[in-house]
């Protein structure tokens, strides 16, 4: 008899941490039985289906297509509509990813009907309890029946909040498992494709992502941001996928923002093309969680456009540094010069995150 799991996602950095699973799940008599559901949370194609496509994982079995909203809004439709999935599928553990809404949604419904959950991502904090994440973290951690943590720091956090240390395990960081995969699919033929579709050069190019509340939720702000990022495409080109929350508000611009010819300012990418260019960016301006991750592991300097990070390790050992707009330009000085620190891959970031999992998994009894 498999043990019928139920692995959750909503938007696009939980579908690179459900597919090393999913596949791992599927190995021959690994006595499980997983089942894919998608919150709907990301809805648009660039950032969910094509993430689906790029990393092997089937139709999701349940898609609950609930959409944008408010917090509550969208917290509570995930609720109403997983909770008839459960009493209906009655799958006897819950997996949940990362710290969205659709993480917490889904931990708080499962746990209700007395169904195990585990949380993968376990542990991180921010201690910025102005960051919904920061909130989906917590309330999912102290709810949570097993906790699989990224790096150590992260079960440090949950020692500290009272959590028994026999529920927390250090597995490693499940998304490199992930991006190893991919890297192993981005050969030179298809390198030269990208860089021709965007017109870059390896190595000669700043890659963008921004879409926290922080940074663009504040009309003024964004605007000074572009403006600096319009600067900045005089000295070398800039390429920034926009993300839709970032883009409405661009839209909203009045007068409109005008990007110089070397800012180029494009929709979401698939996987596959965003890790390639990532790879050669000369370095990366976020506000991701993730990408911060990526960086590291791929030796690229990062700044981050943020007070603060849930992902420290990316700062002690990585090629990772906190600034803000009145900092960043002498940190860009640095890199250009080529005077960035250089960064370690931390403990177990080795593309066998989800391997080690599933062995704790089945030895398991919950
Ligand atoms: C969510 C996560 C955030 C994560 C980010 C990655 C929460 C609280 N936030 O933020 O942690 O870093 O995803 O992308 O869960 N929209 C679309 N199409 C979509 C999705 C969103 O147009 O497919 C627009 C909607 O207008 C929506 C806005 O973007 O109101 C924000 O989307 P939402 O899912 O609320 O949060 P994100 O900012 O994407």
């Amino acid at each position: 008899m498999s043990i019928k799991i139920m692995l959750v996602a909503g938007a696009r950095p939980n579908f690179m941490k459900i597919a090393p699973l999913w596949s791992e799940m599927n190995r021959f008599r690994t006595g499980f039985e997983p089942i894919i559901l998608h919150t709907g949370q990301h809805y648009d194609y660039e950032m969910s289906k094509v993430f689906f496509e790029d990393l092997d994982l089937p139709e999701p079995h349940y898609f609950l297509g609930v959409g944008s909203g408010t917090h509550a809004e969208q917290t509570g439709k995930i609720m109403i509509e997983f909770e008839k999935v459960i009493q209906n599928e009655n799958p006897e553990w819950v997996i949940v990813f990362g710290d969205v809404n659709s993480t917490l949604a889904c931990s708080v419904t499962a746990k209700k009907l007395f169904i195990p959950v585990v949380h993968v991502e376990a542990g991180l904090r921010s201690f910025d309890m102005t960051m919904p994440e920061e909130i989906n973290r917590k309330v999912t951690d102290a709810i949570s029946d097993v906790l699989f943590t990224p790096s150590k720091d992260g079960d440090e956090n949950l020692i500290r909040e009272g959590i028994e240390r026999k529920r927390i395990h250090f597995v490693g960081n499940i998304m490199i498992d992930s991006l190893i995969l991919i890297l192993s699919r981005i050969d030179p033929p298809y390198e030269d494709k990208i860089f021709e579709k965007f017109g870059l050069k390896k190595n000669h190019f700043v890659l963008v992502t921004l879409h926290r509340p922080l940074n663009v939720d504040d009309g003024n702000n964004l605007r000074k941001i572009m403006n600096f990022l319009n600067t900045l495409s005089l000295r070398i080109p800039v390429i920034f996928p926009v993300h839709p929350r970032t883009r409405k508000n661009i839209n909203g611009f009045d007068p409109k923002f005008i990007s110089k010819g070397a800012f180029k300012i494009i929709e979401p990418l698939r996987y596959k093309e965003f890790i390639t260019l990532e790879k050669y960016s000369k370095f990366v301006l976020t506000d991701s969680g993730g990408i911060q991750e990526e960086t590291t592991y791929l030796n690229i300097p990062c700044l981050t456009l943020r007070p603060n990070t849930e992902r420290p390790i990316t700062l002690t050992q990585g090629t990772n540094e906190l600034v803000s707009m009145e900092s960043i330009e002498d940190r860009i000085d640095l890199i250009l010069v080529e005077k960035w620190k250089q960064g370690e891959k931390p403990e177990l970031w080795d593309g066998k995150t989800a391997k080690r999992i599933v062995e704790l998994l089945k030895g398991m009894e919950i």
